[in-house]
């Protein structure tokens, strides 16, 4: 374990921003963060990064307690701020030199690291360029290379791909499961579903302060249903083919209705496969489908909201 939040409790007021929240992350995962506005993810990695103090329990770091006077600590973590924060007034390479410089980074390295890390992000080009004239994405690689300069063993992103074009945001996705392999440690922040299944090693759903679920996709998509429903529509439907279909191994239920039918049955397995087979063995088959859940699903039955408020499109 590299980091971990033990039973953290962080008021604001009356509110509960954090409530007794507690995981761990270990070397080299990608650990994904989810939930919904106001869950407390920004306020938990703040937590965690020791820019905010708690009310209780305890966060370690390297085995060090965290806490805002613990300067030592900062050393090791890059932290990708929800609001891209660099200078509009200094080229990219100034923002690059400057952030390498408040963590102590000089001389020849500096020049080597910010050399490398423009690479990295993809804005080689644009190094002598204000970072105010760049488009949404170029200004998140930007800031995301701000957070690295320095080479952070642990990478905080908090919702690094917000609104930004559909390349730009590969080229992140890229860069972070490229940082992994090297060997650094990331926590992930997103609300785009698809982002955290694409790289996460883990994934965390917070809401309301809480940490409600965790675990690998698989597991939380095992977790709230070991069904799918399986749509096929065949050119001679039968009370035959409802029975066969009834004996197939893992089937639940059959529903008919004219030339589909609502097949219910435990999911994996191949059970796809045998329903497909039983069909074509007496006819046609002009469509099949099954829905599988998703992360999406999962999300939805554990809170019972959608990740945002109002869709944001990139
Ligand atoms: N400095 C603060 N003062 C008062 N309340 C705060 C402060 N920071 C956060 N909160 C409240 O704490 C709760 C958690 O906020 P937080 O920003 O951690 O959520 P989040 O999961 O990051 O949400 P979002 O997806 O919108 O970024 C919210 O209700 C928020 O209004
Ligand atoms: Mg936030």
């Amino acid at each position: 374990m590299i980091a971990g939040l033990q039973d953290v409790v962080k008021r604001y007021g009356n509110l509960q921003a954090l409530d007794h929240v507690s995981f761990d992350i270990n070397e080299g995962e990608i650990v994904g963060l989810l939930g919904p506005n106001g869950a407390g993810k920004t306020t938990a990695i703040r937590a965690l990064a020791g820019l905010i103090g708690t009310d209780s329990g305890e966060i370690t770091l390297f085995g060090e307690k965290q806490d805002v006077n613990n300067i030592r600590l900062k050393q090791y973590i890059g932290l990708v701020t929800q609001e891209v924060t660099v200078f509009e007034e200094l080229t990219a390479e100034e923002n690059l030199r400057f952030f390498g410089g408040l963590y102590g980074v000089k001389g020849d390295t500096l020049k080597q690291r910010v050399k490398e890390i423009l690479d990295f992000v993809g804005l080689s080009e644009y190094a002598k360029k204000s970072p105010g004239k760049f488009s949404g994405g170029m200004q998140r690689r930007l800031n995301i290379a701000c957070a690295l300069v320095h080479q952070p063993r642990f990478l905080i992103m908090d919702e690094p791909t917000v609104g930004i074009d559909p390349q730009s945001r590969n080229y992140i996705l890229e860069s972070v499961k490229r940082l992994a392999k090297q060997g650094t440690t990331v926590l992930y922040t997103s609300h785009y579903m698809e982002e955290v299944q694409a790289i996460a090693s883990r994934i965390i759903i917070m809401d309301q302060g809480r940490v409600i679920a965790g675990g690998t996709l698989e597991e939380l998509v095992g977790r709230i249903q070991h069904e799918e429903t399986i749509r096929i529509t065949v050119t001679d439907p039968s009370d035959n083919l409802t029975d066969s279909f009834g004996r197939i191994q893992g089937v639940k239920s059959v529903i008919q209705n004219g030339p589909e039918y609502i097949i219910l049955s435990g999911a994996g397995a191949g059970n796809l496969n045998r329903i497909l087979a039983v069909a074509q063995q007496s006819g046609k088959v002009s469509n099949i489908s099954a829905d599988k859940p998703t992360l999406e699903d999962v999300f939805l039955t554990l809170t019972g909201k959608k990740l945002r408020d109002e869709e944001e499109n990139a």
